[in-house]
């Protein structure tokens, strides 16, 4: 395994990019073998590497799902490959281990969040920023930086909202977007993710204004704009000497004068890509017509009946033009080109004296008119986003207006027509491409960022030195109060038995709703033996041993974005709501009781908190309690920062519950137990791939479950059942 060198300057920095659907390799990445191997994946690793080799990197690990399967290379399930001296690829266990599209992970991803928390453990060293890539990474993200109190980037690369937007537009219905990408799932990982985040990298301001936008969590003050990199190893300015190639020919014999100028279009045969206007704007410009050749590449086709809708209707329309303004040998329209051979492509129309035209409908971006430009290929492109801030910056060709087929084709001319100025636009976009859009430039922007976000460092935790079997223990037994540890006292006291029997290698806990005092109250009423450690108030505060020391660290790490006093107002206006007695409140918990009659939906709430710009967690139990905590506090999250400090991995600890509160805690790679006589609210967790559900009822349920999993048996040091992040 390569060892990280511990040597980090004052000024370096250890960067985590997550990225977890698809099939990520260092070398030959098998871009479009699926739809979810394609530019984010790309784009991570190129990232990675050159970001690697910027001095004020210490480190760079990209983080993806862990993939065994047979129908994939064995690559995939490396725990680790290293890239360059200062970056790797660590694979993290997330589910099974057979490779799955993106929109089944979802139930995965807790799991994989405890995994990479084992695996930081083990290496013993915590990012100074983790950068989520897409939604399910934002989700790993936000729970881990949460966690470790590590500032947090994101990018989405494409968006639920956006998808959903026009997936309604086509006719779709809401359960069927739910059903076939889990969009619901998608949009509220993205919304904690852009919550969450420190700054948000989007590729160009038009993505920001068009689509982050339809995010409440949107904030423009934490939107950062870096245009992403052009492989300018790939696409360069054709050297003298060139080599025919089957693209050229495939393009030459369509050409009753291959050598003019080659007016060049390449996007995919889709409607809003407008091919057919440029068609007609070459087709009824005499001079142009006279003068170059029209070259359109779009997509590969055997049969067009075989095409989906959009590209079948743009192919009969270009075919009808071309037949009706009788273009025969002066357009070439190949069936077939190969990824690769796009360079080639590109460097034949420079050495043509070409001209790159993309008029299409909106251009958010507009990745081709950079490699068109790197190329050596000035350009004519929509008056639009993308291509707005590219020809700003290059200076490489001439915007137009994508509806106006006369002023296309004049600007196509203009373009060509001046061998000088063709070649000032062609100088001009090259330098541009490399000034504003190599990944260096990319880079050397995107650490500028990183350095404002880690200026202020964390936190150092004021750290309670673990005491007794905190010390000694290897596994935990945490389990909720009321309807769970108590309620039945026969195997109560079995339980307190077996527990006394664990000795010092079982710590054992309790997670509760109750408020410290009135939790000691019950364990005492119930004669269970004092805890090593007490989780109370909804796991907003922890208190450790007989001295009942307070965990002062915690405290500090979830006040982060805590505003008590706006969340008591802001509730003010559901009526449904109403407060309980004093001593449900507590300095991180606002809590209520839901008015007998009436209804109340926690989503409502989320709804007006969202708007709001509050951020709380809204934790809803048997139907009644309402609980506002901290974004840093849980049953869960308390149970994590413990694990991570007591040095004891998930797979040890055995979480017990009934009901809303305890969710969150059962959930992941902990052992959860179910109680027979649970509440209504945790019907779903059935779904969960590693949550037991007892027949038992209260402490019977728990003794099940220790049973289930062999959890206090002398030979498990550690549990079977549980895969650990690095095999
Ligand atoms: C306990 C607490 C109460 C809380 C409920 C649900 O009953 O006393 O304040 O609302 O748990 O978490
Ligand atoms: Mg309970």
């Amino acid at each position: 395994m390569a060892v990280v060198s511990d040597f980090k300057t004052a000024k370096q920095r250890y960067v985590m990019l997550i990225s977890v659907h698809g099939l990520i390799r260092g070398k030959n990445l098998e871009l479009g073998r699926d739809a979810d191997t394609g530019g984010q994946t790309k784009y991570v690793v190129e990232v990675a590497k050159v970001l690697a080799e910027h001095p004020d990197i210490a480190q760079v690990d990209v983080v993806t799902r862990r993939v065994s399967d047979r129908k994939v290379a064995g690559e995939y399930s490396r725990p680790l490959e290293v890239l360059s001296p200062k970056a790797r690829i660590v694979r993290i266990n997330c589910g099974p281990d057979k490779y799955l599209p993106k929109e089944h992970l979802w139930p995965h991803l807790d799991g994989m969040v405890d995994h990479l928390l084992d695996w930081l453990r083990s290496e013993g060293k915590v990012p100074d920023l983790i950068h989520g890539h897409y939604a399910d990474a934002g989700y790993v993200a936000a729970r881990i930086s949460g966690l470790l109190g590590v500032p947090m980037a994101f990018t989405g690369h494409s968006l639920g909202r956006t998808k959903k937007q026009s997936l309604l537009a086509g006719g779709a219905t809401e359960e069927q977007l739910e059903r076939r990408y889990r969009l619901g799932r998608r949009i509220d990982a993205e919304e904690s993710a852009l919550d969450s985040a420190t700054f948000v990298v989007a590729s160009t301001q038009q993505e920001v204004d068009e689509q982050y936008q339809l995010y409440d969590q949107c904030d423009s003050n934490r939107m950062r704009v870096i245009p992403p990199g052009v492989d300018l190893k790939r696409f360069a300015p054709p050297a003298r000497t060139s080599t025919s190639s089957k693209a050229e020919s495939d393009i030459r014999r369509f050409l009753s004068a291959p050598e003019k100028p080659m007016v060049l279009a390449l996007s995919r045969p889709d409607p809003k890509k407008n091919i057919p206007r440029l068609v007609e704007a070459f087709a009824t410009n005499k001079a142009l017509r006279q003068m170059a050749n029209l070259v359109i590449i779009a997509g590969n086709r055997d049969k067009i009946a075989d095409l989906d809708r959009g590209a079948r209707e743009t192919w009969w329309k270009l075919l009808e033009l071309i037949d009706e303004h009788d273009l025969y040998g002066s357009v070439a329209y190949p069936k077939h080109h190969r990824a690769d051979d796009v360079p080639i492509i590109f460097q034949l129309a420079a050495r043509h004296r070409g001209v790159f035209v993309n008029a299409a409908l909106t251009e958010p971006f507009g990745l081709t008119i950079l490699e068109a430009a790197a190329s050596g290929i000035p350009v004519v492109a929509t008056n639009d986003g993308g291509p707005r801030e590219i020809l700003s910056r290059c200076k490489n060709g001439i915007l137009v207006d994508p509806l106006d087929v006369p002023g296309l084709g004049e600007a196509i001319l203009t373009t060509l027509k001046d061998a000088n100025q063709w070649r000032r636009l062609q100088k001009s976009g090259v330098r541009g491409v490399e000034k504003n859009y190599s990944w260096r430039a990319h880079v050397d922007t995107y650490v500028k960022y990183v350095h404002d976000a880690t200026r202020t460092t964390s936190s150092a935790r004021k750290l309670v030195q673990p005491r007794g079997r905190l010390l000694t223990a290897d596994r935990m037994l945490i389990t909720d109060i009321d309807n769970t540890l108590i309620g039945k006292k026969e195997p109560l006291r079995k339980l307190i038995d077996q527990i006394r029997r664990a000795g010092s290698k079982l710590a054992f806990g309790v997670a509760t709703g109750r408020r410290l005092d009135l939790a000691l109250q019950a364990l005492e009423e119930n004669r269970v033996d004092p805890p090593d450690f007490l989780i109370t108030s909804v796991g907003t505060s922890i208190h450790y041993g007989t001295g009942l020391v307070e965990d002062r660290g915690w405290q500090y790490h979830i006040g982060y974005r805590w505003h008590p006093e706006r969340l008591r107002k802001i509730t003010e206006s559901f009526e449904a709501l109403m407060w309980q007695e004093n001593e449900g409140q507590d300095t991180h918990k606002i809590s209520f009781i839901v008015r007998e009659g009436h209804t109340f939906d926690p989503a409502d709430l989320h709804a007006v908190l969202r708007r709001a710009r509050l951020q709380a967690q809204v934790i809803f139990s048997h139907g009644t309690y309402l609980d506002l905590l901290p974004v840093r506090a849980s049953k869960g999250l308390a149970i994590r920062y413990l694990a991570i400090r007591l040095g004891i991995p998930l797979d040890m600890v055995l979480t017990a519950g009934d009901s809303g509160n305890d969710e969150d805690m059962l959930r992941g790679n902990t052992l959860g137990v179910v109680v027979g006589n649970h509440d209504p609210d945790l019907h779903h967790l059935r779904e969960e791939p590693r949550i037991y559900f007892a027949q038992g009822t209260h402490a019977r349920g728990i003794l099940e479950g220790i049973e289930h999993y062999r959890f206090l048996d002398e030979s498990a040091s550690r549990i079977p059942l549980a895969s650990s992040a690095m095999g």
